[in-house]
């Protein structure tokens, strides 16, 4: 199935809005996730590399790869990369991964968007390195009251559905219990305060890459384009900060 939100130039700058907001439980989870800086760290659906500059920067790693099936995503990752970073072009859902094994996996906001998630979750613990960590960063659920941006995400997480996707997948993830040779080491919901402003700003950028999908158009088509000049407005004119929370469930899985 292909990736809903797309690898559009615009869809790359809203990754980078990404990063910006959730650098913020990103950057506390790897502190407390991981300890001795470790030599090979792989980060999965890399997207043009944010997270895998974030994980160099946070680890102190060796060597880190970013894997992303978007060659466009990748190309823009390489740019000014230095040597010890590098980015391949692989589907995570597949192992072995091109790479080798990792001392450190990670992998946020995308097992949301592939099919048969626990199933993957598992195969990438084969990944490992023994002594090995896998993390993963997911959304639990979000906290808004703003009725533009409680539309935005129930169509969202309508559409995500419709294709046995789940929005919410955190609680799954934190009920599974994973395969043989992992034990999992931390397990809990970081709340992240995002603006308005922010939470407008992605949600604004991501609409046109599924707005005219068959079931947006059949359910939501008299209500989409208004839905996203309100949202381009919102992310011009809110003033207001952090007052909507997401809840990001971050997971660590040891090899054993
Ligand atoms: C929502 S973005 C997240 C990017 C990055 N992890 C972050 O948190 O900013 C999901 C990324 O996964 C990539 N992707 C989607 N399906 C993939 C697959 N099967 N294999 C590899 N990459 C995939 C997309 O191209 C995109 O870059």
């Amino acid at each position: 199935m292909s990736y809903l939100f797309q690898d559009t130039e615009r869809a790359a700058r809203r990754l980078h809005v990404v990063a910006n907001v959730f650098a913020f439980s990103s950057r506390p989870f790897l502190h407390a996730a991981v300890g001795a800086a470790p030599e090979v760290v792989i980060d999965l659906g890399c997207g043009p590399g944010y997270t895998t500059r974030l994980l160099v920067e946070v680890t102190q790693c060796a060597q880190a790869i970013g894997l992303d099936s978007s060659e466009r995503f990748l190309s823009q990752a390489r740019s000014n990369a230095p040597a010890h970073l590098s980015f391949v072009r692989h589907d995570v859902t597949e192992i072995p991964f091109p790479t080798g094994q990792g001392d450190l996996i990670f992998c946020r906001l995308l097992l949301t968007h592939l099919q048969d998630p626990l199933a993957v979750l598992d195969r990438w613990g084969t990944q490992l390195r023994p002594g090995g960590f896998l993390l993963v960063e997911e959304v639990e659920w979000i906290r808004t009251e703003h009725p533009l941006l409680c539309q935005y995400l129930e169509i969202q997480a309508a559409l995500l559905r419709q294709q046995a996707n789940e929005l919410y997948i955190g609680p799954l993830l934190a009920r599974h219990q994973v395969g043989e040779g992992l034990r999992c080491s931390l397990s809990r919901v970081y709340q992240l305060p995002v603006s308005t402003a922010q939470a407008a700003a992605m949600f604004s950028m991501n609409l046109p890459s599924w707005k005219h999908h068959p079931f947006v158009q059949q359910y939501y088509g008299r209500i989409i384009d208004q839905l996203e000049r309100d949202l381009q407005a919102l992310a011009n004119h809110a003033i207001s900060e952090g007052e909507n929370v997401w809840g990001m469930r971050q997971l660590a899985y040891a090899r054993t």
